[in-house]
């Protein structure tokens, strides 16, 4: 089965903080968000004036995390015309749900919440190195705009910039896992 027939997404609350958090170190072993960070996000996660959207990927069968997501909505933009930016701070699926459309359905989900949060642009960074990623999100109409040196420490590794425009226009790539998208980090970002 595929992605979208074995996951359902909702929104991450605080007791998936320690499945996460696992998922987290494996993925990510040289920058791994911590607890800290995740209890501060979903801080913002909830109210009216909510500013972060943070789903996880739960399998049908069980209760196994199988991927998560966040995105923070941050500052109207200096013209005070343009919506606020939105930032895609961390997207991860594990390895055996790779190729399934989990990504796909993850980060379509977050450019929803852009577009709830009236966000014109969405912006993340991107280890050079993870071609995986980025071709995910190019093929969701993510564009390069610059690299940031050094950004991912310690290892000293460099980071695209991404920016997609008007995430409302955005419609989801044909979703190779089939079916609809009935879904519902130091500090540098993994988006
Ligand atoms: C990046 C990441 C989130 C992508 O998740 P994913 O679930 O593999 O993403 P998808 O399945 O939607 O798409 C990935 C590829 O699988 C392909 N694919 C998707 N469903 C498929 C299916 N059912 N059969 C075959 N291929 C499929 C897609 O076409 C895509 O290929 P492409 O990139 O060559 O176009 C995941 O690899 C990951 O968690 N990596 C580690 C953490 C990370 O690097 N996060 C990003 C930080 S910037």
């Amino acid at each position: 089965m595929t992605g979208t027939d074995t996951a359902v997404l909702r929104e991450m609350r605080w007791w998936d903080i320690d499945s996460v958090l696992e998922l987290e170190r494996d993925l990510f072993p040289e920058d791994a968000w911590s607890r800290g960070m995740f209890w501060s996000e979903l801080a913002h996660a909830r109210g009216p004036g909510a500013t972060r959207r943070y789903l996880v990927a739960q399998e049908r069968d069980g209760d196994r995390i199988v991927g998560y997501a966040g995105l923070a909505a941050a500052g109207a933009e200096s013209d005070g015309e343009a919506g606020p930016v939105a930032d895609v701070q961390t997207i991860a699926v594990t390895r055996d749900h790779w190729g399934t459309g989990l990504g796909s359905r993850l980060l379509t989900e977050l450019l929803k919440a852009a577009t709830a949060f009236e966000c014109a642009e969405v912006m993340l960074e991107c280890r050079v190195d993870n071609v995986r990623a980025q071709k995910l999100y190019e093929r969701f109409g993510f564009e390069i705009i610059g690299v940031r040196r050094g950004y991912y420490q310690p290892g000293n590794v460099d980071a695209l910039v991404m920016r997609l425009t008007d995430p409302s226009t955005t419609v989801s790539p044909a979703n190779p896992g089939g079916g609809n998208d009935n879904g519902v980090q130091g500090t540098e970002i993994h988006g």
